[in-house]
């Protein structure tokens, strides 16, 4: 997968737009997921239903008030991390230039900073009650992708591979994952994104989730090949387990889902040999 990550000069001077402390705060804190412009990013249709991975915050207000934003910020959500951390006069900024109600600066600012143009005048920013400003930052996480909507590079876009760690040797390399309707057009399997981690059992099974389609699978250790697969109610991105009891050997993971904008899920799903 590959990702665009661009630095910009926080110190650029295009627009004669002064730094608010909430749009500083937001640059310092925000910028690296929602993007310097707060459109968040397009995430990968794994289903119709995904919502984006870093969500558009132009227009939050209309969906979120005050309160709940502030909540959100203090427990955090998901892969949205917690800010409780911040100072409620600096989580009360962030929200006001969330919201556009942030009183303009007293300063030379001839237009109300907004996510589509925060850029820092350093004379502003220098000697203000502004926190910290690196001189660059990141101009957000976007991923490379093609018009629609997957990886723009050749597949497969994601691998499971073995390694002799005595010799360095790839033993075997397999796709891991699916795109159901790339399958169904009759394209071999192109592997996807994945985070997961295996494990190995004695008898010779690497069990392993992690991929956009949601789906545990079993592969025999000394081919690579899919034994067994099954489709969890949601995304594992967890490690599973194995362990006995009564004489019976199980396979737990976690399917937490919410990665990708996958749907999310709650449950852990237990597996035995008949
Ligand atoms: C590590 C990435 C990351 C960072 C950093 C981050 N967010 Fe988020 N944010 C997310 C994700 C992911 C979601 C969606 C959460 C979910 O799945 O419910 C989100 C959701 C939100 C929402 C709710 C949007 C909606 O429409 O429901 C708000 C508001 C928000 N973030 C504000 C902020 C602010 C303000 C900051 C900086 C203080 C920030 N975020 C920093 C990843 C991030």
């Amino acid at each position: 997968m590959l990702w665009w990550l661009k630095m910009r000069d926080s110190r650029m001077q295009e627009k004669k737009v002064a730094m608010t402390r909430g749009s500083s705060l937001f640059n310092t804190n925000c910028s690296v997921c929602h993007g310097i412009s707060g459109k968040g990013s397009p995430e990968a249709k794994a289903n119709a239903s995904a919502s984006q991975a870093y969500p558009d915050l132009t227009d939050v207000g209309k969906r979120l008030d005050r309160e709940q934003i502030s909540t959100l910020l203090t427990t955090g959500r998901g892969r949205m991390p917690s800010f409780g951390h911040l100072s409620k006069e600096d989580r009360d900024a962030l929200i006001n230039f969330l919201l556009k109600t942030e009183t303009k600066p007293a300063s030379t600012a001839s237009a109300a900073p907004d996510m589509h143009s925060s850029v820092i005048t350093s004379s502003v920013a220098e000697g203000a009650d502004f926190p910290y400003m690196p001189p660059y930052l990141n101009n957000g996480n976007t991923q490379f992708r093609d018009q629609d909507n997957y990886p723009a590079i050749k597949p497969p876009w994601g691998t499971l591979n073995a390694i002799n760690l005595n010799t360095g040797e790839y033993l075997w390399q397999v796709p891991l994952g699916e795109y159901p309707e790339l399958i169904k057009k009759g394209l071999p399997p192109t592997g996807t994104e994945n985070h997961g981690g295996p494990i190995v059992t004695a008898g010779g099974l690497l069990f392993i989730a992690g991929t956009y389609d949601e789906k545990l699978r079993a592969f025999d250790k000394k081919t690579g090949k899919i034994v067994w697969e099954y489709r969890l109610p949601a995304g594992g991105f967890a490690t599973p387990i194995t362990y006995m009891a009564n004489g019976k050997q199980y396979v737990v993971i976690a399917a937490g889902g919410t990665r990708y904008g996958l749907k999310s899920g709650g449950s852990y799903v237990a597996f035995a040999l008949p």
